[in-house]
């Protein structure tokens, strides 16, 4: 994919818009990560959020811990944190993370989350060995990713170039292995319904990082097929996707 950091920066000030129109996933999505982070209700120490964005799902997780390292490699994004002591933004890369380049305000971790950044990390492996190795004994890294299909309404050059690029939650579990967790693979869906001039804006606003794999004229092109297949009525679909759980023995 093309520029990562120039999709964020695009995107970060209104990163929360594109998602917050349905309250009804925020609040879904927080409780499949707790669930999973931190079952039973449970409170841990200490957790960190990788590739955090605005901090939709930090926020999450300090209804659970007591402190929240968010780590991003945008200062766009963590500048949207809440000023709250519970939250210890790092501006860092997860490749510099991976390098022992990033002195964290804590050493090991109960709670991991990574949601939809792993497929933009080249070296997959190492990252997840890199994270496995801040889990404490019996900490959990959640890896949350699309599966390797998606059924968003999108124009069939965006959706083909999603297949050829998004990696395979599978394989991701097998990393998770070879990092030494015990690891399970879950799937979870979610019914998903956007007014229609909203949701055509935003895939004209690039909402998936994807959509930046195409210029204004191809983008415009795509806008006007989605137009033409989907003439009326709102957009409504399923979004499907992958909660990958490891455990550190
Ligand atoms: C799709 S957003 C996800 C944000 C948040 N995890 C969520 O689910 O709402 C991806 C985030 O990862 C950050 N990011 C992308 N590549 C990164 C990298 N290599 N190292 C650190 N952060 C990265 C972006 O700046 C962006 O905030």
């Amino acid at each position: 994919m093309g520029n990562v950091r120039g999709h964020y920066e695009r995107l970060a000030a209104d990163f929360d818009g594109a998602w917050s129109f349905s309250p009804q996933f925020l609040s879904w999505m927080t409780d499949q990560i707790l669930d999973r982070l931190a079952p039973h209700g449970r409170t841990v120490e200490l957790a960190i959020d990788i590739g955090c964005g605005p901090g939709l799902y930090a926020r999450g997780l300090a209804q659970r811990a007591h402190r929240v390292v968010c780590l991003d490699q945008l200062p766009e994004m963590l500048d949207q944190l809440p000023a709250e002591p519970v939250y210890a933004p790092v501006r860092a890369s997860v490749e510099e993370l991976v390098a022992g380049r990033v002195q964290l305000p804590h050493n090991q971790f109960d709670a991991i989350l990574v949601k939809d950044l792993i497929h933009h990390i080249a070296d997959k492996a190492a990252a997840i060995a890199a994270l496995a190795d801040l889990l404490r004994p019996n900490g959990r890294l959640l890896v949350v990713m699309l599966p390797t299909r998606v059924g968003y309404p999108l124009f069939d050059a965006a959706l083909r170039r999603f297949e050829e690029l998004q990696p395979d939650p599978a394989d991701i579990a097998t990393m998770m292995r070879a990092a030494g967790l015990t690891t399970e693979l879950a799937y979870d869906d979610f019914g998903l319904s956007f007014p229609r001039e909203r949701y055509l804006g935003m895939v004209a606003d690039r909402y998936l990082s994807i959509l930046s794999d195409f210029d204004d004229a191809e983008l415009a092109a795509g806008i006007d097929e989605m137009t033409r297949r989907y003439p009326s009525g709102a957009f409504e679909f399923v979004d499907r996707l992958a909660f990958l759980t490891g455990i550190r023995p």
